[in-house]
């Protein structure tokens, strides 16, 4: 436990210093200077001599505007409001001063007002790796029969590239009679290019540009054609038909397709050039809503702060509440514990594992000495086998300077790269560009090595000169030879793509870990899926490496992050979905974690790529997912709105923290939830404190049977070295379908442990396993 309480405190801190900073920023600041703020408003306190939400809105504002000679020729109270939202958040973006600020907040039915914030961007085999497709087979398979269908999913992201053979619409149904949305067109962008498949697009920028200024229409496309490739990459992940011969520059070749060929995406374009701000992220929740979507896919991530002051937690408690389902990435600052973004329940929290493919390429050492490690490098510039070229390494074996310092832009000498293969480390600037830095000072390849962060996790990028990715220990290996060496030398070789990788999955080092900074009861990540070397879709205006100076044009690139797996968790969520109209989000939840496996394919469990040590549910939430069994749970764990409401009731929230979520105030705490461990979530976390010693408490789920009518389960434990763990009954005899069952589980404290305790507790009948892992934290002595 120590080293969890450590860095929750660390991470506490540092929030807190974020907050203190943004109120002296606030105050010091002019008082005409206006920022976009994002105030929640009460829907149900709007006096009746309004006649529309927006009106009242706009009288508010008015209201509060500041006499100043700026004021009134400036900014009539419409220009201020920037956005207002009805559907799954209520209230408005508007541009105040601080003052003006300051004012609304204390007026009748605000509810809260926060300033607008930045979220960051957080892709084949991963069908076949997950089960959903016989590797060679030219029929349509059972998972695309089974998803053509009317679901609709949103991807919140950088826009589309139309063109791309992942969007063609063959086979396709009609656009489902259930959709509102739109297709806006702009520069590059007509109606023609949505299609069946793509069936909408819109863009959300006043937020940005309050924020930065106009969009440059020259340099960025206005509408939602995608520049960037990132957010073509999520929505074929999600939804692409299948293409044939899809490679990026030869590598990774086979057939790209969505989880779910057969779903629809509608494009939400959030994103732009200098970032993506929550104003224009929460219209484009609101909206999706509206416009129908059935699953949201968001590979976004700010700050964690609060539920109720995190725009996404809050917008997609809407969602939720209309019956979509939200999937987010988890982040990519893991191996750090405490590292997740998106973590309240009613989302589900995707972190990244590695898939059974790899991109082998070696360097070769004057002393005859072979490493391994990967590459996606193909070009005119290839070095040859068979001779060695000079090697060098700026840095020293000892610690500091910070080696992950080296190769950073005007940090190379000419003199000292020139015909040379140069090592760098990891680190600061992106890994891509660590190679146009050598490739410029004229050095002919680079050996690009772990730290110790990333351990020996290989991740393959489309470099634009020879350079191959190595482990931490064999970083270590070649720099050592440098330093002991007079004349070292090297080669690099590049050999494609090797299948059937061992083991496999891992979880990726860079996946962001738990726990949750807000709730130690909500286990999360809540699951892990493919996020490492992921090929799908990508723009054509951009290189595969994404810098400015790479002129290369490819229809599919390779890409990582936990940007890359939470479009597989949406695709297969649109996929059950189809197949179980009726099944809320926390259902289709419960069956993604409850069916997700803890073992890889050398039948050992999951390990963890920073630390090649057997990874645990704060790496690894549930497991990894399952599409195939997640289709036919069994049984499910399901959550109604208001027990998450309830949830949010045992957090403690000050009243008008809870009208956030409450909104038409038809909500109120009936403390139905004895604590937030008490939530029916797929996945059971209890916290021991600190005192009495022999603590015992009890909590509660309940099952509903969506397996045959007549089902008997029984139940398997886990032992646990600190403490002892009763199911009771032991057993669930179901004679109906959508029977629900409850059951218990006691925790007594036998003997503390210093460290969290992992496990899981397992429903089994003839068909199904249906398992939930189980975290037990103790709370040091005070
Ligand atoms: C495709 O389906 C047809 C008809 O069901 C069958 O005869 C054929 O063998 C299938 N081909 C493959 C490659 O599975
Ligand atoms: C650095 O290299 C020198 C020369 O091989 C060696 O004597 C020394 O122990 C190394 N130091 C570390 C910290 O590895
Ligand atoms: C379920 O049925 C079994 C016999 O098939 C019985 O032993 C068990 O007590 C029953 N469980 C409950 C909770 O009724």
């Amino acid at each position: 436990m120590a080293k969890y309480q450590i860095t929750l405190i660390e991470k506490m801190s540092c929030i807190l210093t974020t907050c203190f900073l943004l109120s002296i920023v606030l105050s010091t600041h002019a008082e005409f200077v206006k920022k976009t703020y994002i105030i929640h408003m009460d829907q149900s306190a709007k006096p009746d001599i309004f006649s529309s939400h927006q009106e009242w809105y706009s009288s508010k504002v008015k209201s509060v505007l500041s006499k100043s000679v700026e004021a009134e020729i400036d900014s009539s109270e419409e220009e201020r409001i920037i956005y207002s939202y009805n559907t799954a958040f209520h209230g408005m973006a508007a541009k105040l001063s601080t003052e003006e600020a300051k004012k609304l907040e204390s007026e009748a039915g605000v509810v809260a007002i926060f300033p607008d914030t930045k979220y960051q961007l957080h892709t084949t085999r991963s069908p076949y790796f997950l089960g959903l497709e016989p590797i060679q087979n030219t029929n349509r398979s059972w998972s695309e029969k089974l998803a053509n269908h009317d679901v609709i999913v949103g991807v919140l992201d950088t826009g589309i590239w139309p063109e791309s053979e992942s969007f063609i619409d063959t086979g396709l149904k009609p656009v489902p009679s259930h959709w509102k949305g739109a297709c806006e067109t702009g520069r590059g962008f007509r109606k023609h290019h949505c299609n069946k498949k793509i069936v909408g697009a819109r863009i959300f920028y006043h937020g940005y540009e309050a924020a930065t200024g106009r969009i440059d229409e020259q340099a960025d496309y206005k509408s939602p054609r995608d520049q960037d490739g990132h957010g073509t990459h999520t929505a074929a992940t999600v939804a692409g038909s299948p293409v044939h011969g899809a490679n990026l520059l030869g590598y990774a070749y086979g057939t790209a397709r969505g989880m779910a060929p057969g779903a629809r995406i509608a494009a939400y374009k959030v994103c732009w050039t200098g970032g993506c701000f929550s104003s224009d992220i929460l219209s484009a929740v609101d909206t999706a809503v509206a416009d129908g979507v059935d699953v949201l896919s968001i590979s976004l991530g700010g700050g964690v702060s609060s539920y109720s002051h995190d725009s996404l937690s809050v917008a997609s408690f809407g969602a939720m509440e209309r019956g979509v389902f939200v999937s987010c990435s988890a982040g990519n600052s893991g191996p750090d514990p405490v590292s997740l973004t998106n973590v309240s329940p009613w989302i589900t929290t995707v972190g990244a594992s590695t898939m059974d493919r790899d991109f082998p390429a070696d360097v070769s050492l004057g002393n005859g000495r072979k490493f391994s490690g990967a590459s996606i490098y193909k070009g005119k510039s290839v070095l040859s086998v068979r001779k060695q070229y000079p090697l060098v390494y700026m840095g020293s074996n000892s610690s500091s300077p910070d080696p992950r310092s080296l190769c950073l832009e005007g940090t190379l000498d000419s003199r000292t790269v020139t015909g040379k293969i140069v090592i760098c480390d990891r680190g600061i600037s992106p890994r891509v560009q660590k190679g146009q830095v050598v490739k410029n000072a004229g050095g002919v390849g680079m050996i690009l090595t772990n730290t110790a962060a990333n351990g020996e996790e290989l991740v393959a990028d489309c470099h634009l000169l020879p350079a191959v990715a190595v482990g931490e220990k064999e970083g270590k290996d070649i720099k050592q030879y440098v330093l002991t060496t007079k004349k070292a030398t090297a080669t690099l070789a590049f050999h494609n793509t090797r299948l059937g990788i061992r083991p496999s999955p891992i979880v990726a080092a860079f996946s962001s870990r738990g726990p949750s900074l807000l709730t130690l009861e909500i286990l999360k990540p809540d699951i892990v899926a493919p996020g490492v070397n992921i090929l799908a879709a990508w723009s054509g205006l951009t290189g595969p490496s994404s810098l400015p100076i790479d002129h290369r044009r490819v229809k599919f690139n390779i890409l990582s992050g936990t940007s890359m797996s939470c479009p597989h968790v949406s695709g297969i969520a649109a996929m059950i979905k189809a197949k179980h109209p009726e099944w809320s989000p926390a259902a289709i939840k419960s069956a993604i974690m409850t069916t997700a496996y803890v073992h890889d394919n050398t039948i050992k469990p999951l390990r963890d790529a920073s630390s090649a040590e057997f990874s645990t549910p704060y790496d690894h939430g549930a497991g990894h997912i399952n599409p195939r069994k997640a289709l036919d749970p069994g049984l499910l764990y399901d959550i109604e709105p208001q027990d998450y409401f309830e949830f949010l009731c045992t957090k403690k929230l000050s009243p008008s923290e809870l009208v956030v979520f409450s909104k038409n105030s038809n909500r109120n705490c009936k403390h139905t939830l004895a604590s937030a461990s008490d939530l029916n979530y797929p996945a059971i976390s209890v916290v021991i404190p600190a005192k009495p010693t022999n603590f015992a408490s009890t909590i509660h789920r309940t099952v509903t049977n969506v397996g045959p009518a007549v089902s008997k389960y029984h139940v398997i434990v886990t032992p646990f070295k600190g403490a002892v763990v009763k199911v009771e009954p032991d057993t669930l005899n179901f004679t109906r379908k959508y029977q629900k069952l409850s059951y218990k589980i006691s925790f007594k404290v036998t003997s503390r442990q210093s460290e969290p305790e992992f496990g899981g507790l397992v429903w089994k009948d003839r068909l199904h396993k249906v398992r939930s892992p189980i975290v037990i934290t103790y709370m040091p002595p005070m």
